[in-house]
């Protein structure tokens, strides 16, 4: 069995196939999909998923990328989403400080703040991008200790792994820990508890290997949890089980 904790099947990738494609996931062993609204539109396309599949879950939130849109209306109707008996979180939100096309530090600064503060009066878990800013990423989530969540697609180092977890923080592995070139993940998914590990894709993006590179589908977290197992000297089929109910307990599933 499988629990996706993050997936995006309101893309447009998914456009031409994704209604047969969600029918094979559950014929795969899918149980559980989180899907994480990026944008406002995703965050509504979320909700409308989980009134259409009974596996669905959503979290509604504004990726860093659309901070510049975060206006009282838009917290707003992020409330009001986010009261709909299957959104289980407020994300993914967070900082991106990688592409030079993002908002500008402060406005994401401000956005993210906002919808932990959300959150927070909702008494809501988080699901956080945080993309070269760590440091700001973990200033933030202080500033909110009665709010948890988790740290999606994971790129920093041990060290920060473990300063999440203090926090309360669950830690998110992607098709990325099973590339080639994965150290940094691979060293984090060693020394942190299995107890904290979630397994999700991000698809259609972040593919594992065998397929990095193409588009991505929950039931690919089985490579995931392959490489995991490696690691971690463990069976598939636990590191698979321990997710499910790792991401039941956070998520209120
Ligand atoms: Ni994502």
């Amino acid at each position: 069995m499988i629990f996706d904790s993050h997936a995006h099947y309101d893309d447009e990738s998914f456009n031409e196939d994704r209604e047969q494609l969600i029918e094979e996931l559950k014929d795969n062993g899918v149980v559980g999909i989180l899907n994480c609204g990026a944008s406002l539109e995703g965050a509504r396309a979320s909700v409308k998923f989980t009134k259409q599949y009974d596996f669905f879950y959503a979290a509604v939130g504004i990726h860093p990328e659309y901070a510049d849109i975060l206006n009282d209306d838009v917290i707003e109707e992020l409330r009001s989403l986010a009261k709909e008996s299957k959104v289980k979180a407020i994300g993914e939100i967070g900082l991106d400080y990688h592409y030079d096309g993002n908002p500008e530090k402060k406005v994401q600064k401000d956005a993210f703040i906002k919808q932990m503060k959300l959150a927070q009066e909702l008494k809501l878990p988080v699901v956080i991008h945080d993309r070269e800013a760590h440091e700001d990423t973990l200033n933030i989530l202080k500033m909110f200790p009665e709010v948890i969540g988790v740290v999606h697609c994971f790129s920093g180092s041990v060290e920060f792994a473990k300063e999440c977890i203090k926090l309360g923080y669950f830690i998110g592995f992607t098709g990325v820990v099973t590339f080639k070139n994965a150290k940094k993940a691979v060293e984090v998914a060693r020394e942190i508890p299995m107890e904290k590990i979630l397994l999700e894709t991000d698809c259609p993006y972040m593919s594992p290997e065998p397929y990095r590179g193409k588009r991505n589908r929950s039931d690919y977290i089985e490579y995931i949890a392959m490489k995991i197992a490696e690691i971690k000297s463990e069976t598939a089929i636990n590191v698979k089980n321990q997710a499910i109910l790792n991401t039941k307990k956070l998520f209120n599933i």
